[in-house]
């Protein structure tokens, strides 16, 4: 690949983020894009019209997953994969996926201008469900790829509403036998996947660009407390079986036991409280929380989780209430292979741009990727570190060294 770059400039990728951040739930510029809902449909018509008119070829599989295709010289070969996601949780900002994804497109149309000629193929993966939002479990389409998630487990998921994941998939176009989801190891040469930190790190120490060695192992619990309802004036506080009071003994035990481990590295929240029946004159009976547990030690991680069950049975025989958990993943670390790191610490240095490797404590796709081909992860600052929030925000200088680290990876690596 030629190293005399032609003046590229950015200002057509970010003016494509910010169109796809108007593609959303919410008033801009919050962007919540819940899979398989209207703002979800609406922005994969949009990012595959994009990836058309760059000349990539289009398939999708029955989950949604998609697939953009710049074809190599050799277009038996496994390609070299990257993207991201484009749903996004409910009230966050237009960065987080997009990066990957628009960016991705940015890298391999930066290839194109550049005269380049792939050897293997270059394939944009638009990841369906990233976001745990909608089904309570993340990367739904990179683990159905990896079949971390089985054709049976995935049927058996349902939303909120009580909707499927069945009935919705098939509303929203994807059609085909589950079965066909997952793909052999060696679909992919390599996969490269492009996002913000979502953490304070590469900001705060002035650095371009993170190359991620692993990516930190995820679990979720969900708790379900049944107490005893009844009126808030009449019922006296001996005898209560406060199913509220019982949670918030669970969330602070969950707190303390993250806190506990001596390494930084464990955390642990409940974002998901859900109160029954949710009335200021009524004792709550029922409350559900999601939780959600990571370390980069998996063993570490676990025995957070053991803590809280542990904590489920001291409240369960002290308040009289039932608990019930499920355990609804808990997924191993993933390491990133060697060879891209080294593909990618070597264009960074081309580039002129600096880097550190780094740690994912997000998860991404590429937790599920690595299950089925080599990966590696690629991070750009973000303010503050902030992120999963409207005021996510990454500058034009970070996202362009991101693209530019990417594109000269990718032509390294399809060559
Ligand atoms: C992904 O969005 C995560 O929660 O890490
Ligand atoms: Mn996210
Ligand atoms: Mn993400």
């Amino acid at each position: 690949m030629t190293t005399t770059r032609p003046a590229l400039t950015i200002d057509g990728l970010l003016a494509e983020l910010k169109t796809l951040a108007t593609i959303s739930e919410a008033e801009p510029p919050v962007v919540t894009r819940v899979v398989f809902s209207d703002a979800d449909m609406r922005a994969r018509a949009y990012a595959k019209g994009l990836c058309t008119d760059a000349g990539l070829s289009i398939s999708e599989d029955a989950i949604g997953n998609t697939f953009a295709r710049w074809q190599g010289s050799e277009a038996e070969l496994p390609p070299i994969g990257t993207g991201s996601h484009i749903d996004a949780i409910p009230n966050a900002g237009l960065y987080d996926g997009c990066v990957g994804v628009l960016g991705g497109l940015e890298a391999i149309r930066v290839l194109q201008k550049l005269g380049f000629k792939p050897r293997r193929s270059i394939e944009l993966v638009i990841f369906t469900a990233e976001e745990p939002t909608r089904f309570g479990i993340g990367c739904l389409g990179s683990r159905m790829m990896a079949n971390v998630l089985t054709p049976e487990q995935a049927r058996r998921l349902r939303d909120k509403e009580g909707r499927g994941l069945e009935e919705l998939r098939t509303a929203a176009g994807f059609k085909g036998p589950l079965e066909s989801v997952a793909v052999p190891e060696g679909r992919f040469h390599r996969f490269i996947e492009l996002h913000i930190e979502q953490g304070p790190l590469l900001e705060q120490e002035g650095i371009d660009v993170g190359l991620v060695t692993h990516i930190a192992a995820p679990a979720s619990m969900r708790v379900v407390i049944e107490g005893e309802g009844g009126h808030a004036g009449g019922k006296l506080m001996p005898g209560r079986k406060d199913a509220l009071t019982a949670a918030a003994e669970l969330i602070l035990a969950l707190e303390s036991a993250a806190k506990s481990t001596g390494a930084i590295d464990t955390v642990a929240t409940v974002g998901v409280c859900e109160v029954f029946p949710g009335a200021v004159n009524s004792i709550p009976s029922r409350v559900r929380l999601e939780t959600d547990v990571r370390d980069i030690d998996g063993a570490r991680r676990d025995r957070v989780l053991d803590a809280l069950q542990a904590a489920c049975d001291e409240v369960v025989g002290r308040r009289g209430v039932a608990i019930s958990t499920e355990l609804v993943n808990a997924d191993p670390p993933a390491t990133c292979d060697l060879a891209i790191l080294a593909a990618l610490e070597e264009s960074a240095v081309a580039a002129g741009k600096t880097y550190k490797r780094m740690v994912s404590r997000a998860y991404h796709d590429s937790l599920f990727m690595a299950r089925i081909a080599p990966v590696a992860m690629l991070f750009i600052p973000c303010r503050g570190g902030v992120s999963h929030r409207p005021d996510e925000y990454a500058s034009p200088e970070w996202i362009g060294s991101g693209v530019h680290v990417l594109s000269r990876t990718l032509a390294v690596l399809a060559s």
